[in-house]
Formats: C-alpha cells, sequence, structure tokens
C-alpha cells in the first residue's frame, strides 16, 4: 500500500493490521468508483462555489476526475492493494497529477461522507433495477393471464387438489405480487433519496458548503439534513433497500418452488426452456430444474445480507469503523439477488404449459366447492349445501370452463380485472 493519507511520523504501519482495516475495501470500491468519482465533481463544483477552489483548479479537477473515470472503466486503472481504499484513490491519483489542486479537493468532507454519498447512490441504481426487473416479471404474468385465462389447471391447497383453477388466475397472482414489489423498491428508492453529502464525519465543517448544490448536481430528491443523521441512516438505509429486494425475492423463491413441482413428472405440467435446465453427470436421463432451484436458493444470500447489517447496526450515534462491514453485506446480497432476478422475465415468457396433464389432474371432487355454493344460492343453508356437497355420491365429471366462468367473486377467474393490474403497471 502506498503512503497512508493518515499516516503518523514514528508510528509503524504493522501489514497485517493494515490488511485487517482494509479488508476487501479495495475491492469492494470498485462497485462505488464511479459514484465516488460523480461525487467528488459535485464536491469539488461546491468548493470552488464557496471560493475553496479556483477556476483553473476546479476545471483541472473536473477533468482528472472524467479521466479517471474513463480509465477505470477501460481498466487502465486497477484499484487494487496499493491504495487503502476508492477514496483515498481518487485523491491520490488527483494529487499525482494536479499537485496541490489535488490535494484540495478533500477539504470539507470525510471519508465517512463520501462513502455515504457513493453507496447511497449505488443504492438508488440498485433499486431502480429491481424495479425493472419486477416491472418486467408482472409485464410477462400480465400478459400470460390474458392469453391463458381460460386454461384449466388445478388449484392446491396444502399441495392437496383443491378446486379447478386457471392459468390465468395463477399467472394475475404472480403479476399483482411483482407489481407490488416494483412498487416498493420504487417507493423505498425515494425513502431513501437524500443527499448525507457534505455532513463530513457527521458533525459538518466550518464552512458554508453548498450542499444544496450537491443534492441538484446529485440528482437527490432531498437534503438529508442533520450532519448528525447522515451516520445514522447508514446501514438502516441499505436494509430498507434489502428488504425491497427481499420482497421480489420471496415471490422469486415461491414461483421456483411452483416451476420446480410443475416440471416434475409427478405433475409434468409445465416444459422450461432448454437453457433453463442441466443435465446429471451420472443419470443420463436427467434434465434439471437446477437454475430455477438456484433462484430459489439466492433468497439466502439476502436474506443473509439483511441479517449481516441487522447484527452489525447495533451501536452508539456517530461514524464507526464497523458500518465499513455494510459494504460487503450490500454486494453480496444485491449482487446475488440482481442476477437471480434478471434470469426471471424471459423464464417466465418462455416457459410452456403442457395442458393435457393439466387437464388430466382435473377430478370430480374439485366442483364440491361449487356445488355447496350452487345449493346454497338455491337457498339451502351453506353448512347444509356443504355437508350434502361432500358425499361423493354427488359428485362428476363436471366442466372446468363452466366453473371458471361461474367464479365470478371480483379477481377470481370470472372476473380477472387484469385491466386494473395493467393500469397499476403502465403507472410504473
Ligand atoms: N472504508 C471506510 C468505510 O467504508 C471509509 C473510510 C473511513 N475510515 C476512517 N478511518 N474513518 O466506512
Amino acid at each position: 500500500m502506498a503512503d497512508l493519507l493518515w499516516q503518523k511520523p514514528g508510528v509503524e504501519v504493522d501489514a497485517r493490521i493494515q490488511a485487517f482495516l482494509a479488508g476487501d475495501d479495495v475491492l469492494l470500491d470498485r462497485e462505488f468508483f464511479l459514484h465516488d468519482i460523480a461525487a467528488s465533481r459535485a464536491h469539488a463544483q461546491g468548493l470552488q462555489r464557496i471560493g475553496m477552489l479556483g477556476a483553473g483548479e476546479l476545471e483541472a479537477l473536473l477533468r482528472e476526475l472524467d479521466v479517471l473515470a474513463g480509465d477505470f472503466r477501460s481498466g487502465a486503472f486497477v484499484l487494487d492493494q496499493r491504495y487503502e481504499d476508492g477514496h483515498s484513490a481518487i485523491e491520490a491519483r488527483l494529487t499525482e497529477r494536479l499537485g496541490d489542486a489535488g490535494k484540495r479537493i478533500h477539504a470539507g468532507r470525510s471519508r465517512n461522507d463520501q462513502v455515504l454519498v457513493a453507496t447511497r447512490l449505488w443504492l438508488k441504481d440498485s433499486l431502480a433495477v429491481v424495479q425493472r426487473h419486477a416491472r418486467d416479471a408482472a409485464g410477462v404474468a400480465l400478459d400470460r393471464a390474458q392469453a391463458e385465462a381460460s386454461l384449466a389447471m388445478p388449484g392446491y391447497t396444502h399441495l392437496q387438489r383443491a378446486v379447478v383453477s386457471s392459468a390465468g388466475m395463477w399467472w394475475a397472482g404472480w403479476a399483482e405480487a411483482f407489481i407490488d414489489d416494483a412498487v416498493r423498491a420504487r417507493d423505498t428508492a425515494a425513502w431513501i433519496d437524500a443527499n448525507p453529502l457534505g455532513s463530513a464525519a457527521g458533525y459538518g465543517i466550518n464552512l458554508p458548503l453548498d450542499r444544496d448544490g450537491t443534492t441538484q448536481a446529485l440528482g437527490f430528491g432531498r437534503l438529508q439534513v442533520a450532519a448528525t443523521y447522515a451516520q445514522l441512516s447508514r446501514g438502516k438505509f441499505e436494509l430498507a433497500a434489502l428488504e425491497a429486494l427481499g420482497s421480489a425475492m420471496l415471490d422469486l423463491r415461491r414461483i421456483a418452488w411452483d416451476l420446480s413441482l410443475f416440471t416434475g413428472s409427478e405433475f409434468g405440467f409445465v416444459a422450461l426452456p432448454p437453457e433453463y435446465v442441466t443435465g446429471s453427470s451420472i443419470m443420463p436421463n436427467k434434465r434439471n430444474p437446477d437454475v430455477v432451484e438456484l433462484m430459489r436458493g439466492t433468497y439466502a444470500s439476502v436474506a443473509a445480507a439483511k441479517a449481516e447489517i441487522e447484527h452489525l447496526l447495533s451501536l452508539p450515534s456517530g461514524y464507526h469503523r464497523d458500518l465499513q462491514v455494510t459494504k460487503g453485506a450490500l454486494f453480496h446480497g444485491f449482487g446475488k439477488g440482481l442476477q437471480a432476478l434478471a434470469l426471471l422475465p424471459d423464464l417466465l415468457r418462455r416457459m410452456q404449459w403442457r395442458p393435457d396433464a393439466m387437464r388430466a389432474a382435473l377430478e370430480p371432487s374439485m366442483y364440491a366447492t361449487d356445488l355447496a355454493v350452487d345449493l346454497a344460492k338455491q337457498g339451502m343453508p351453506f353448512r347444509d349445501a356443504y355437508r350434502e356437497a361432500a358425499d361423493p355420491a354427488r359428485w362428476a365429471e363436471g366442466d372446468p370452463a363452466a366453473s371458471l366462468a361461474a367464479r365470478v367473486s371480483p379477481g377470481a377467474a370470472g372476473d380477472l380485472r387484469l385491466d386494473v393490474l395493467r393500469a397499476r403497471l403502465d403507472a410504473l
């Protein structure tokens, strides 16, 4: 590692201690580096507006920050163990290129608010991706709900055949679920859309920083006003973002379960696109739904990230180095979660039903509820009708289409109200 910014004369750096302190910082900071550069631009512009940088110095800093971003993207600049973290790497590079102007950029900020603003921008981007994937999944589900509204299939409770259902009802459920997930991602993004930059180490600074200017320049919805709240929100906002991701991942886990069951030969209702299944190394006859299973398993990574941050947050107010650990959790949770979610819309678009197997799984008992309610409609008290309809002697092969058409309670097959879901989706 090159010279440490904070190095005191006469104190030896112990490599093992330093490695422990830095952790995986330079690796993780790669994830946040471009956001750190964007926020550094805004900070420099703010410094110039309050007379802490000359116009020429600002111009040179902005130019070199752009060059650094380009070099980082192209791989010409690698954030590695030469640096303590991404923040000091930016300052080191600016100083190397610009001398005194580079040394001026850190006036009025701290690495503590630097990491906050970079991760905050990253969280906003990541939630936008959650929203997009959830919206896409909902869009596919809604289209298929419309197209396959009358395709009959069994409806299960407790994994037991219960009533006649339809692909339309199955899809409509996922459509509304993923609409809600997209809404939650959007609303959480708005909730965390607050600019922490300019809170310095958490207690402000003796400069009239243009915090409103940086809020606008970085596209934040509001200023995070209290300098002391900025550090309190670290981890708490991360957790909220992971919870929003977690809502989508919970639905992903449950739909993956359905697909696992439905592709098994005991059900045989669904065929997956060939890319989504893998062979067995030992059993030549197998086509395994590994993708669906890993999608289901990915919830664990999001849950782990939430747990790690939640356990970490047992802290007094103010900055503590403990907070550094939030970055690994975020990276792991969002990295794995987004990768799984990204595959969902296409999988849903291309999975195929096996209508014959679905039809064959319908049996006379599955019309018993219809019968009980029909008797009640004719005037028999429901509890008596229920008893009557429980008698297997009264069951007969029914008509799935008629059962579905008669299911007119709002949200059921006879009144799916997909237009209401479509309007919510379109508003996203
Ligand atoms: N790497 C730290 C973090 O993620 C930021 C650096 C702050 N270091 C310090 N000694 N104050 O929280």
